[in-house]
């Protein structure tokens, strides 16, 4: 049984990136193929089953290639298995409790419904403020939000050991 999975990604830094990568590696060690590719540059969804697809959050959006992924493959989408993440909160604690209960954009929750996403997640995200720009830093100060590399691996890990699961049969899909 060949179970072939995208993990799909849209990065400004690229710690969106190291997640969608560290996903990649757990669904391979677990005997399915995953492909990592940039959003922006998956051409055809003909050969997966399994989508999982994740941004960087900045100011509440996602970044425009992800969201254009979303909306240009709604339809392929609606007829496979997907996961969504997205990475952003910085600062200890829950990264829900971070932004107040905010998950995924409100604007693409309609295109998400139609989907039918098998779970959202949302994780805890880096920001390096060498690489800020100096506007970047103001907000990110003025949203109070920490720099630095609050990713939580064990958490990412868990997350994709799950999606792992859930394609082999081995337990249900979660649902959301
Ligand atoms: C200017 C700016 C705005 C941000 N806005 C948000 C936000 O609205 N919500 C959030 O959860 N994280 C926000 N973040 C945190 C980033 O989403 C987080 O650092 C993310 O992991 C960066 O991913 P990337 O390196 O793949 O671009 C913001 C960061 C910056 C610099």
């Amino acid at each position: 049984m060949d179970i072939r999975v995208l993990v799909a990604y849209a990065t400004k830094y690229g710690a969106t990136q190291e997640i969608a990568e560290k996903i990649g590696e757990v669904l391979g060690q677990a005997g399915l193929q995953a492909d990592v590719l940039a959003a922006d540059r998956v051409k055809d969804l003909a050969p997966y089953q399994a989508v999982v697809l994740g941004s960087a959050v900045y100011i509440g959006s996602w970044r425009k290639e992800a969201a254009g992924f979303l909306e240009d493959n709604e339809a392929a989408l609606a007829k496979r298995k997907v996961w969504i993440f997205s990475s952003g909160p910085t600062g200890p604690g829950d990264p829900v409790e971070l932004t107040q209960g905010w998950k995924f954009p409100e604007k693409l929750q309609p295109i998400a419904d139609r989907i039918g996403p098998r779970d959202t997640a949302l994780f805890h995200g880096a920001s390096d403020p060498k690489k800020l720009n100096f506007i970047e830093k103001r907000m990110l100060k003025m949203v109070k939000a920490s720099s630095g590399d609050f990713r939580d691996w064990d958490a990412i890990t868990a997350w994709a050991a799950g999606i792992a699961a859930a394609l082999k049969g081995e337990t249900p899909a979660s649902e959301t």
